[in-house]
């Protein structure tokens, strides 16, 4: 059997600042557009929304962004995060590839989600935003909010999909402990959620609508801003620190990926994980990206790459992305992350230029994934991220029938100690 190794970075290798893609691209993103006018929308007019600084994260086209020192305390109590060799899954699958995970579940609440709410947590609390209202799918970028919200003083209202509200009480739990409100979405608290009460009063819900709920609720107040898990540019690039303590830590065993998964819901933990190699693939590396998405919610897969909402309501910028259609209401499937109907614009654009692949997974086939990873290397998956282990277990049998060596490389974006009524 191949040795057991797990590359763990002293505190001190933190990554110091976040990597911004948009420097390195030999093209310009399409921006967002005003829906009303058509016409690229004045950052000026995020603000009602989004404190100054995280505005001007989101349209800067500077190549590296310093991360403040308090955000980097926080880091250090649960990053760099450990980069393991999933041996015994190489074994039981007699594949000639060597399989590394990257293990974001050791985070406080058990996924890569901190790595952005920290970061925006402290700078609206740094510009006196009293209160942050946001939306959860399976209540994993919820209780990361939360509790990025009671490190720096800002109180948390959590719009969680009603689907997942009722899967995964203990998520609701973890995000009460830190003091959070959270509604079940649709709700009776905004017009767009009462709208949708109306056709159906147990809508499951779904993030699209949980977003408009969330940003109506901020646009009627004057003391809070929204905050978005996934999808958006500054929030790809606070996950930047996963892929760039990865660069170190393959340095270190002196291996190159060849091939690198994530789980694809809005964007956020593939992007991270995957952008601060992009400029490899650029230079002409042989390095496969594949994004893995369910195939129940399969925006990259199937969707159309044109300009639409992100929200349900319509409330939000029109973005260039890949996208099943705002209205489009994915059936309640575990993995409550990945039931967005669009995607990340940096991702959505490097699909359509061929940078990035996708593919999609049933249900069954990530649950049959999640169970033998989980008996094999021992920690259980969250249902999101056994869409990057189904991917990675294609991948390594591929490589076994054509007698290719290959190293893959995979995000296993959290862990799913509150998801086991979803396996069992
Ligand atoms: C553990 C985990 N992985 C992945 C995702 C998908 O989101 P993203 O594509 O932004 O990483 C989520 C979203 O809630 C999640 O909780």
């Amino acid at each position: 059997m191949a040795e057991r190794v797990r590359v763990d970075l002293p505190v001190k290798e933190l990554p110091k600042e976040w990597y911004n893609v948009l420097a390195d691209l030999p093209f310009p993103l399409d921006p967002p557009l005003d829906p009303k006018t058509q016409q690229p929308v004045d950052p000026e007019a995020l603000l009602a929304i989004f404190p100054r600084s995280l505005v001007e994260q989101e349209v800067s086209d500077q190549r590296y962004i310093p991360i403040p020192e308090p955000v980097l305390e926080e880091y250090a109590l649960f990053r760099p995060t450990p980069l393991i060799r999933a041996t015994k899954l190489e074994e039981y699958l007699e594949t000639p590839a060597r399989i590394y995970y990257k293990y974001e579940g050791v985070s406080p609440t058990g996924s890569h989600k901190t790595n952005t709410s920290i970061a925006q947590a402290y700078f609206n609390a740094k510009e006196g935003v009293e209160e942050l209202v946001t939306e959860t799918g399976a209540g994993q970028w919820g209780s990361a909010l939360s509790y990025a919200g009671k490190k720096f003083g800002v109180r948390v209202r959590v719009f969680m999909v009603r689907i997942s509200y009722h899967q995964k009480p203990m998520r609701k739990y973890l995000m009460n402990f830190y003091d959070a409100s959270v509604e079940p979405s649709p709700s009776k608290l905004t017009e767009a959620g009462k709208a949708f009460l109306v056709q159906n009063e147990e809508h499951p819900g779904s993030l699209g609508i949980a977003i408009s709920e969330a940003i109506e609720y901020v646009v009627n107040s004057t003391k809070a801003k929204y905050s978005l898990g996934s999808v958006l540019n500054h929030v790809l690039m606070h996950q930047t620190v996963i892929g760039q303590e990865v660069e170190k830590q393959l340095k270190l065993i002196n291996e190159e990926p060849t091939i690198m998964i994530g789980c694809h819901g809005g964007g956020s933990n593939f992007g991270g994980f995957i952008l601060p190699f992009v400029p490899k693939k650029l230079e002409g590396k042989n390095i496969r990206f594949i994004a893995a998405e369910p195939t129940s919610c399969p925006s990259l897969t199937k969707g159309e790459y044109r300009y639409d909402f992100g929200d349900t309501a319509g409330l939000t910028p029109l973005l260039k992305m890949y996208t099943l259609g705002k209205d489009f209401v994915p059936p309640p499937i575990h993995a409550g992350g990945l039931r967005y109907h669009g995607s990340a614009p940096i991702i959505a654009r490097l699909v359509h230029e061929g940078i990035i692949e996708a593919q999609s997974f049933e249900q069954e086939e990530t649950f049959q994934a999640a169970r033998l990873f989980a008996m094999l290397e021992g920690i259980i998956p969250a249902p999101e991220s056994s869409h990057a282990i189904a991917a990675a277990v294609s991948e390594a049998r591929k490589a076994k029938e054509e007698k290719r060596e290959e190293v893959i490389v995979f995000n296993l974006s959290g862990h799913g100690l509150f998801d086991l009524s979803a396996y069992v």
